[in-house]
């Protein structure tokens, strides 16, 4: 984003939709059949997920291909090129145990399992637009639970304006962690408490019917789908309810190219390129980028009275 171009790849392989959607229901089929044998979570765990239900919110779009949405990743724990976090995340990352601590102002500071989180939950299946700022976009599939419940258990206090999201500091498991010349590690993120408990923000614990590959920010991502990416934060192991804004990684290194709210807006550019249109992974003409990355029905109003070139 803020140091490399990034270079092109080849136009790749799309999963029909039609295979896909006949793959999951297989697989999640499956999924329930161990659950319901009483194998430990960590048996279901190691393959498919169970959906309970699914949304399309992405119109007729295709979902973008298992192997772009794995291969072609922002992780820069993992270093600056695309390929690298499918090289080297799933190799170092260890995944299990793995919990979240929530705290600040709620009434029920607490920490959340990744294991309980995924067997108490009905997983939802949403298919969403993911647009990156770098002005490249996919169609993914993920699976997780919304934000909202996950955040209401908690039981945050009337001082909660915002959520702190924060991903793991561990140098070993992430290896760019051992430098923080440029990168004030750990990766944060934040949101505005409204925007958190907009029925779209979401948790992600998987794709494509199955968890969340390392790359991908195994096991439980941020997903903000009317926000420019890199508001999606990875592999969270802290949430916290705050008063004031919180300070977020990209805003504070470079807070006139990356603002807090960071909604997709093609009317308001990057200093650097424009943000009117997107090269969607697997497309070859681009294509025009959408305000709110077409959500704006449902988070327009979440924004009346802001000035969106000013507070991007
Ligand atoms: N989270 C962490 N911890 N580290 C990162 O480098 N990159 C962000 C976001 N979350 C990033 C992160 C950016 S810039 C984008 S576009 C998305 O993750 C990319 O998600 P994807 O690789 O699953 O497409």
């Amino acid at each position: 984003m803020l140091l490399r171009q990034s270079p092109d790849i080849r136009p790749s392989e799309i999963t029909p939709q039609s295979d896909y959607l006949n793959r999951r229901q297989i697989l999640a089929g499956m999924a329930s059949a161990l659950l319901a044998a009483g194998l430990p979570a960590e048996a279901a765990l190691a393959g498919p997920l169970a959906v309970a239900r699914s949304s399309q919110l992405a119109g007729d779009e295709k979902p973008t291909s298992l192997k772009d949405i794995t291969h072609y990743n922002n992780f820069y724990e993992y270093g600056l090129d695309k390929d690298q976090p499918a090289q080297s995340a799933p190799g170092l990352l260890k995944l299990r145990p793995w919990t979240v601590k929530v705290s600040g102002e709620c009434a029920r500071p607490g920490i959340i399992d990744i294991d309980e989180l995924i067997k108490a939950s009905a997983l939802e299946e949403r298919v969403c637009r993911h647009r990156c700022v770098e002005a490249w976009s996919m169609v993914i599939p993920w699976l997780g639970v919304p934000l909202a419940q996950v955040l209401a258990r908690f039981e945050p206090s009337s001082k909660a304006k915002f959520v702190a999201f924060e991903t793991l500091l561990d140098p070993r498991q992430m290896p760019e962690q051992r430098s923080s010349l440029i990168y004030p590690w750990p990766y944060s993120e934040g949101l505005r408490i409204d925007e958190a408990m907009h029925p779209l923000a979401f948790l992600a614990l998987g794709l494509y019917g199955e968890p969340l590959p390392a790359q991908n920010g195994a096991p439980i991502r941020l997903v903000v789908p009317w926000k420019y990416g890199f508001k999606g934060i990875k592999s969270i192991v802290g949430i916290r309810f705050v008063e004031k804004q919180p300070p977020t990684l990209w805003n504070a290194l470079a807070p006139n190219e990356y603002g807090f709210y960071s909604n997709v807006n093609p009317t308001v550019d990057h200093p650097r390129w424009s943000q009117a249109k997107e090269r969607r992974i697997g497309e070859f003409l681009r294509r025009p980028t959408l305000m709110f990355n077409g959500y704006g029905d449902q988070v327009a109003g979440l924004y009346s009275g802001m000035d969106l070139a000013r507070d991007f």
